[in-house]
């Protein structure tokens, strides 16, 4: 007797049977919405390169926060554009520092809605560097070194100001080493050890970032971020860079960008049991609605293949501009 083969389809015969052994299933709560907020007042520029996507200043969010509110998005992303620029990225820490003050406008607002603030100072330096630089000559040419161990004091301060400014998570993204470390212990000694930290633990020097760096403004003004962020070849390193999180105490750990990085996904979500992020990038969402408004792809059904194949990898949480969107698909 022959070995009969395998009918598989019997489980692909209708809707209802396919939903029944569905393995992933999106959720609008899975989604963080990342926002882009700027100085001065009247202020709502649409993103050249990201269609759908604003910059705005706080008397214009209402509307944004309201919608994300509706949506059952818990929590949203914020990135700041600061009206003055330094190279110590001062106003990336100041008390009426753009990202604190959005902070108290959303808490206030939508006490609810979980804020994550983003960790950086590339929107916040004259360089346009993640940290402290140290500028010198060499052969002639002027170069600049990004220091690490003085960067990570200015962190430090930049998340307790974001932290008093009542951020419910603190998301660093700088990628100098001993940053979790260093913040951890500097949010508990000011009082806020029951703050999480989600680490931008394996981030990597991408291109995707693009349209990002023109939404914040945040291109580095010399040189490239590849000193302290990974190179895309690598896999390997990645479980080192989620390990040294993992014992300096990250609360959760991200993956970034997503698309092209969905191997590492899975292999950190396999080997560390802390919740995973992935980031739907800036590069990967305007990759979408520029094929999606010329007419060449199905938007929605694109879209939400993309963020169904995240959670496939391991995705606890899916930071993606797309959240909106999404949300509303999932609702029809
Ligand atoms: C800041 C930061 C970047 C992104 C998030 N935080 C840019 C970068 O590292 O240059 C990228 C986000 C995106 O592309 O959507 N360090
Ligand atoms: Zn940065």
């Amino acid at each position: 007797m022959g070995v009969p083969f395998t009918r598989h389809r019997r489980l692909r015969q209708s809707a209802a049977i396919r939903s029944m052994v569905r393995e992933t299933v999106l959720n609008p709560a899975d989604f963080i919405q990342p926002i882009y907020v700027t100085f001065g007042t009247g202020v709502k520029r649409e993103i050249s390169s990201m269609p759908g996507v604003y910059r705005f200043s706080l008397d214009q969010l209402e509307e944004e926060l309201k919608e994300i509110s509706e949506l059952g998005i818990p929590a949203v992303l914020l990135f700041g554009i600061p009206e003055t620029k330094d190279s110590l990225g001062t106003s990336a820490f100041a008390d009426d520092g753009i990202v604190q003050e959005a902070t108290r406008l959303i808490k206030s607002r939508y006490p609810e809605l979980l804020v994550v603030a983003d960790t950086c100072l590339c929107e916040f330096t004259d360089h346009g560097h993640c940290g402290m630089v140290h500028m010198h000559e060499h052969n002639g040419d002027i170069c600049g070194e990004v220091l690490n161990d003085e960067s990570l004091e200015v962190l430090v301060r930049t998340a307790v100001s974001q932290a008093k400014a009542g951020a419910d998570i603190i998301a660093p993204s700088n990628m100098m080493d001993g940053f979790v470390q260093a913040i951890r212990q500097g949010l508990d000694q000011e009082g806020f050890s029951h703050i999480p930290i989600m680490s931008y633990s394996v981030k990597y020097a991408s291109a995707f970032y693009g349209p990002f760096r023109e939404a914040a403004d945040s291109a580095p003004q010399f040189g490239d971020r590849k000193s302290y962020q990974m190179d895309p070849a690598n896999a390997r390193e990645a479980l080192r860079e989620a390990e040294s999180d993992v014992l300096e105490g990250a609360d959760m750990l991200m993956v970034k960008p997503s698309l092209s990085y969905l191997d590492v996904m899975r292999t950190i979500k396999d080997q560390f049991d802390l919740p995973m992020v992935a980031y739907n990038v800036s590069g990967e969402y305007a990759m979408v609605k520029a094929a999606a408004l010329q007419g060449w792809i199905d938007e929605k059904a694109t879209v939400l293949e993309i963020l169904t194949s995240m959670k496939r990898a391991g995705a606890d949480m899916i930071i993606t501009y797309s959240a909106k969107d999404a949300a509303r698909w999932l609702k029809q």
